[in-house]
């Protein structure tokens, strides 16, 4: 039987709404041998507070909602964890909503965590390069609650934000290449998101900076999931190249696929660069050179600045760009001019 404060109030010979004020830390006229003593009547009778009732009296659901992409892909499930850690550490339940790479859902996901009264939401946009961009903004714009944009931030829209520096881990992972002596570099990327788009200019940068002309049909537009790294692999296997820059792991495992496929081997006859640094511990046989970006740090770095907007410390918008890392292995074979 679930205990309520009815039966914590007449085991201390109090009112129930004089147990509802002391559990809820409430000002109130009571002693504070009473109140220790309703504290201590609740905690022998496993007495735990119906958020929803709690809720009514206090206006707080201590629940955050977050929107991320794609839950199947590790870094997204990976990070999702993470902002889940630091939720419930500070004593937040975390609604996860899920919108398949799809702003439009975005919009329904949205109302769905205003209408169940969350106090702060995460948010990821399914993309940013799609016609519900303006439509999300213009959301975002007159939302009732506080949020936040992480990882793919729209750039030209001011909220606070964190997200890690795409063009610059692009730029690490393709100079990694071109200082093992590669120049016919192919790469991946998943220009409908414009940290995809952002990759790209990295590995452009590079390129320029080794004075190697751009060749288009090096360049092969995927979507972050592994079948479209799969044909992308495919397509450029046609091109006399030796190595290939993904821009993230999912599409990467695609990749893998497609030169296995063809009895080729990595790095021997493919070198390979990813982005994510997610699924290393779980391919064999290929120590795979990624870029990290730390979701344990975009976690914590999310949660603060929520959590100064839900607590309502006021200032400017604040953004945070973070910084990822190369995480070396031996995914790419040095080559000698
Ligand atoms: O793997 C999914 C990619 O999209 C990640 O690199 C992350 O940045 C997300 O935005």
């Amino acid at each position: 039987m679930k205990v309520t404060i009815k039966d914590i109030a007449k085991k201390a010979g109090v009112s129930p709404s004089a147990v509802s004020l002391v559990l809820n830390n409430r000002p109130c006229r009571i002693s504070q041998q009473k109140k220790d003593e309703i504290k201590q009547i609740a905690k022998e009778l496993n007495y735990t507070a119906n958020q929803i009732a709690r809720s009514l009296v206090t206006k707080q659901t201590k629940t955050l909602g977050l929107i991320i992409p794609d839950i199947e892909n590790i870094f997204f499930s990976s990070l999702a964890k993470h902002i889940e850690i630091e939720c419930r550490k500070h004593g937040y339940a975390l609604i996860i909503l899920h919108s398949d790479n799809n702003d439009q859902h975005d919009l329904e996901l949205l109302d769905l965590l205003v209408s169940r009264s969350v106090e702060g939401i995460f948010l990821i946009p399914g993309s940013e390069a799609s016609k519900y961009k303006e439509a999300l903004i213009n959301k975002l714009k007159q939302i009732p609650i506080p949020y936040i944009m992480l990882d793919r931030v729209y750039p030209e829209f001011s909220c606070d934000k964190a997200w890690f520096d795409n063009e610059y881990g692009a730029y690490l992972a393709v100079k990694h290449m071109l200082e093992k002596g590669h120049r016919k570099i192919g790469c991946i990327v998943s220009t409908n998101f414009y940290n995809g788009q952002l990759r790209l200019n990295g590995y452009i940068r590079a390129l320029k900076e080794y004075h190697i002309p751009i060749k288009q049909n090096y360049i092969v537009k995927g979507d972050y999931k592994k079948e479209s790294g799969y044909f992308a692999g495919k397509k450029l296997m046609q091109e006399d190249l030796t190595a290939i820059f993904v821009t993230n792991d999912m599409m990467a495992l695609g990749v893998i696929n497609s030169i296995y496929e063809q009895n080729k081997q990595i790095p021997n006859d493919y070198s390979i660069v990813s982005y994510d640094n997610t699924i290393y511990p779980y391919i064999f046989g290929i120590e795979l050179t990624s870029v990290k970006q730390d979701v344990k740090k975009l976690s914590s770095s999310a949660f603060e600045l929520l959590y100064k907007k839900i607590t309502g410390s006021v200032g400017t918008e604040k953004e945070i760009c973070l910084q990822p890392e190369l995480i070396v292995r031996n995914s790419v074979k040095a080559l000698n001019h």
